[in-house]
């Protein structure tokens, strides 16, 4: 069987952790799907134009290629809240929907995390996990995160910043943050990296079996 899992949740829950986890674990190749949004933001913030831009927008995404991405400018907290806001735009989502698929088709496997991937991107796929975590811990998680990298944290503007995305993310009328009917959610707020990844672990064995 092919090895495509997709991962999806909000904020900070813990899915990219547990995809890089899951990808060493299986060796197939991990595709971070928030890059896909934040490198669109980047792009537009170093040209100089607004956010909205539809048509610039959905220029900078069809000319992304998955494999450049300087992680760590792209990973700071200004780029989250701004790839959220261009990942609301249905011609970006649309513009990036074949590189997804490509990516999720080869053939020696692929792990996906974002928020639409078990819902629109790879709705065949056979194991879908929803990750979640409660929102304190979650921006306690990015504060640690954050403060790793030698960026100042303000907890309580973390805890905002995340409620706004889980918002906004939520609430968009293209591809929302939804759970899959056939996915499985794994709630993190008590677990730690290893508990999760052997809870993971069991659903992947769970969902082969089948
Ligand atoms: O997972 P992340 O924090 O890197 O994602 C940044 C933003 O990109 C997120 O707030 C919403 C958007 N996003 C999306 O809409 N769909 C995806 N598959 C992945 C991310």
């Amino acid at each position: 069987m092919s090895m495509l899992i997709a991962i999806d949740g909000p904020a900070a829950s813990g899915k990219g952790t547990l995809a890089r986890r899951l990808a060493r674990h299986f060796n197939v190749p991990h595709l971070d799907t928030g890059l896909l949004y934040r490198a669109t933001a980047a792009g537009l913030l170093q040209q100089g134009v607004r956010l909205d831009d539809v048509e610039r927008a959905v220029a900078v995404a069809r000319g992304l290629a998955l494999t450049d991405f300087d992680d760590d400018q792209l990973r700071g907290r200004e780029m989250g809240e701004a790839a959220s806001i261009v990942a609301a735009i249905p011609e970006v989502r649309a513009a990036l929907i074949d590189a997804q698929r490509r990516f999720a088709s080869r053939p020696e496997g692929a792990i996906i995390d974002g928020r639409d991937i078990g819902t629109v991107i790879c709705p065949d796929a056979p194991v879908k996990i929803f990750v979640t975590a409660s929102p304190e811990t979650r921006a306690q998680r990015r504060a640690l995160e954050l403060a790793g990298r030698g960026e100042k944290v303000d907890f309580a503007a973390l805890l905002a910043d995340i409620s706004k995305r889980d918002e906004r993310d939520s609430s968009r009328s293209s591809a929302p943050l939804k759970v899959a009917p056939d996915a499985i959610t794994l709630d993190t707020t008590a677990l730690g990296i290893e508990e999760a990844f052997a809870a993971a672990l069991q659903i992947v064995s769970g969902r082969a079996a089948r």
